[in-house]
């Protein structure tokens, strides 16, 4: 028999029976009785498990005893309306093929395990049902970054990963040495491979600016590297970034882009992972689906440093810490700000500019700078951003102001001399962005394998 080869999600989105149709996957759960067995299985074409009856006739029925949860097996069978509740579709099989046993200390044996548990076997959470939501949605919506975009003429620019300069000028750096087998001392900085200090980049801004200005609009995505030992729920060492820069545009244009990508993003992950989305409404964060309906409908608050700061003055709320002119906001700040008195995503704008980075545009009233940062209920800071100091003597100032050695970014002051426009442009940490649309409160579990200080198990 010519049987058809489909994958789970395809055939339970059947819509008749099919007789003669072939299956591969893992086993999630066996019930044997002296009659029949059922079996689960899932391939992580989709959340929900395909129902397989396995009979007395069934070929390869015999060796049931060794189909345990977590073997692999191939299928061969009808699809058939099923009787049973829970699902449409089953499988009835004609042939049950072992692909690769499981070995009987496989442990993922119950049904429900605790984050902090799976961390530590991060190789198998995927085989969950919540981890295997996960990878989907991140896939998904890494595939709808390009697609906001590439619809909207921005052009992909790859920057690089090792680099010679520190954009956010925070020194929170991992440098990049070469491996020297049995010697425990470094050459001089002559001898090391780029013949000076190389990094792992903390954000392909600078690199993505000098492309805006002979493309105008572009991105960058990629993995950005952070050497800060904060140990908090919401960083991590190694995490991917979203860095779209327009050319000829300011903060406002700015904040309007960001506002339509979460917009556009949060729209699109109702619509293609919405069963993927229900696990996480029904046992992660119940409030879900109103916040991300929220979301679409709601223009998004915008107030400067300035009002943010008499708001939080004015609360009853007490705060650790101290709220004055040129403090950044704590998360206490941020979660009141977004969580308790606006209740939805806020932009608060023109920050002092000793809190910022060197490269953000100087407002007229030279003591702000006109950066955006966007907070949200939830995972706080969701996007980063600024207009850029186009203005040569201004940014020359910024750096010396900074202690930031002219020479080294002698590219980066060139752009401000061959025809520099004004530009802007933010960054999006993707982890920020799948904690915000899950609900998942622990960075460390929207990426498949987190870097965190003491943590480099995979
Ligand atoms: O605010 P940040 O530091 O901004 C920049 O790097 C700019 N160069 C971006 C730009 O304008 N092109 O980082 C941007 C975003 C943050 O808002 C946050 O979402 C995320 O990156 N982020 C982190 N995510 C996880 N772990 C960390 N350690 C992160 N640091 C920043
Ligand atoms: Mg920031």
């Amino acid at each position: 028999m010519n049987e058809i080869m489909a994958n789970c999600r395809q055939l339970l989105s059947a819509t008749e029976s099919l007789s003669g149709v072939k299956v591969n996957g893992w086993v999630r759960t066996k019930r044997a009785s002296k009659e029949f067995a059922f079996l689960e299985i899932n391939d992580g074409s989709c959340l929900q498990n395909l129902q397989v009856i396995i009979l007395k006739d069934t070929e390869g029925h015999q060796a049931l005893d060794e189909v345990n949860t977590g073997a692999a097996v191939n299928i061969a069978g009808d699809l058939v309306e099923s009787l049973g509740k829970g699902q449409r579709w089953e499988i009835t099989a004609r042939k049950i093929t072992i692909i690769g046993i499981c070995d009987a200390d496989f442990p993922l044996q119950k049904k429900r395990h605790s984050d902090e548990f799976l961390r530590t076997i991060a190789h198998l959470r995927p085989r969950t049902n919540k981890y295997g939501a996960m990878a989907r949605i991140r896939s998904r919506i890494s595939w709808a970054i390009h697609q906001f975009f590439q619809e909207r003429e921005f052009h992909l620019v790859h920057t690089p990963i090792i680099t010679g300069s520190d954009c956010e000028g925070a020194g929170e750096m991992f440098k990049v040495v070469t491996e020297k087998s049995g010697s425990d001392t470094r050459p001089s900085l002559e001898e090391e491979f780029f013949g000076k200090n190389a990094y792992l980049t903390v954000s392909g801004q600078l690199s993505v600016e000098t492309y805006c200005q002979a493309l105008s609009k572009v991105y960058t995505f990629g993995p950005t590297f952070r050497s800060e030992n904060s140990n908090t729920s919401r960083h991590m060492a190694e995490f991917w970034m979203i860095e779209p820069e327009m050319a000829f545009a300011n903060i406002d244009d700015d904040m309007n882009l960001a506002e339509a990508f979460i917009k556009n993003l949060t729209k699109n992950a109702l619509e293609e992972s919405g069963e993927d989305l229900a696990l996480f409404s029904q046992y992660v964060d119940k409030n879900l689906p109103e916040r991300l309906q929220n979301v679409l409908e709601k223009e998004f608050v915008r107030i400067s440093y300035r009002e943010a700061l008499e708001i939080l003055k004015g609360s009853k709320s007490k705060f650790d810490y101290p709220i004055e002119w040129g403090n950044d906001l704590q998360t206490e700040h941020e979660r009141y700000l977004a969580e308790q008195h606006f209740n939805g995503p806020v932009f608060v704008y023109d920050w002092p500019k000793e809190i910022k980075a060197f490269y953000m545009r100087l407002n007229d009233d030279e003591r702000t700078v006109a950066a955006m940062d966007l907070i949200v209920p939830g995972s706080g800071e969701l996007i980063g951003g600024s207009a850029r100091e186009e203005r040569l003597e201004m940014l020359s100032d910024r750096m010396m102001e900074m202690n930031i050695d002219h020479k080294s970014y002698w590219w980066y002051l060139d752009t401000r001399r061959f025809g520099s426009v004004p530009h802007c442009g933010f960054g999006l940490g993707l982890e920020r962005l799948l904690m915000f649309l899950t609900g998942v409160t622990n960075i460390r579990d929207v990426i498949p394998f987190p870097r965190t200080p003491k943590n480099l198990e995979f």
